[in-house]
């Protein structure tokens, strides 16, 4: 059996999320994560091949230390349920690009830790799954929302406040949306860390952006749930401007947002944690693939595209 997990993308309300506004996101299901159990000889005890990595990896997860993300994902599991080291290789490949905002660290540990599950023959609730991976993600972003890990583990377009219990979220119409990578590398933590900074110290400036942003999603969750995608277009447009006054935008997403809009999206904006990374346009159908020609001209170094359905 295969255990997989989805990319994500943010759809609104990225960076004021940490400070308990809401944020949506959906996700992006053709991009996945997979982990494939293999049983080993009794006595083996149980060892994670990374095949993306181009070598075999295998892991000890009895280890006192555990430096290697995937390795924690196991032992974490196995701790949190009190069960022994299954003998199997747990074999992880992906086809989400690394550290692009898409989730691909919380993807792979999802399929690990289902892989886990399915080696020791035990089931756990999507809650307990949710916050094994929201551990995880704490040791290697540092603050995280929850928001990554929400959505991956429960493959659902999610509203999602900190703290809160999850929403899924009402869809009136079906969305499509273009996705354009910058190719730009930009550590989420260092742009939250630059967010957090600004907040402190000038929050007559900065923290009426961040309730700007909590009332662009709220509008925009109403949007979502009636079909009207002309106002959930011109809140994406409006939560970038929000962004590039956070510090979080850069040229190449600036680029990516104008030249979506030149080509007819309904709506653009950076996506994830800024800076580089992807950013999401929101089109119609038939002009779907003008879009992905206009991001690529404007120099995207790949496009996606997904469709979120009632
Ligand atoms: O860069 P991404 O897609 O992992 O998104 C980060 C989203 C932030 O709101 C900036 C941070 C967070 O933890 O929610």
């Amino acid at each position: 059996m295969s255990n997989s997990a989805p990319a994500k993308i943010i759809l609104l309300g990225e960076h004021a999320v940490v400070y308990g506004k809401p944020a949506i996101a959906v996700p992006l299901s053709t991009l996945r994560a997979q982990a494939v159990v293999e049983w080993l000889e009794a006595g083996a005890g149980l060892h994670i091949e990374a095949v993306d990595l181009n070598e075999v990896l295998p892991v000890a997860i009895n280890a006192e230390t555990v430096d290697n993300a995937l390795a924690l994902t196991a032992q974490k599991i196995l701790k949190v349920l009190g069960l022994a080291p299954p003998d199997a290789l747990i074999r992880v490949s992906s086809t989400i690009p690394m550290a692009s905002g898409l989730g691909s660290g919380a993807a792979v540990s999802t399929a690990v830790a289902r892989a886990v599950l399915e080696a020791t023959g035990t089931h756990i609730s999507t809650e307990q799954l949710n916050s094994i991976i929201y551990e995880i993600e704490k040791v290697y972003h540092g603050t995280p929302s929850g928001i990554d890990n929400t959505v991956i583990v429960t493959e659902k377009p999610v509203y999602f406040v900190r703290g809160a219990p999850i929403e899924t979220l009402e869809i009136g119409t079906a969305l499509t949306f273009v996705i354009g990578d910058t190719g730009d590398a930009s550590p989420t933590k260092l742009a939250v860390g630059d967010v957090r900074e600004l907040v402190r110290h000038q929050p007559t400036q900065f923290q009426p952006i961040l309730d700007g942003i909590g009332g662009i999603v709220a509008a925009a969750r109403e949007a979502i749930r009636t079909g009207d995608v002309v106002a959930l277009g011109e809140l994406m447009t409006q939560n970038h401007a929000y962004l590039q006054a956070l510090t979080v935008s850069s040229a190449s997403l600036d680029g990516l947002v104008e030249a979506a809009m030149a080509a007819g999206a309904i709506g653009a904006k950076l996506s994830g944690g800024g800076r580089g990374g992807n950013m999401i346009a929101l089109t119609r159908p038939d002009n779907a693939e003008e879009i992905h020609k206009a991001l690529k001209k404007a120099g995207a170094v790949h496009t996606y595209q997904t469709e979120v359905k009632p």
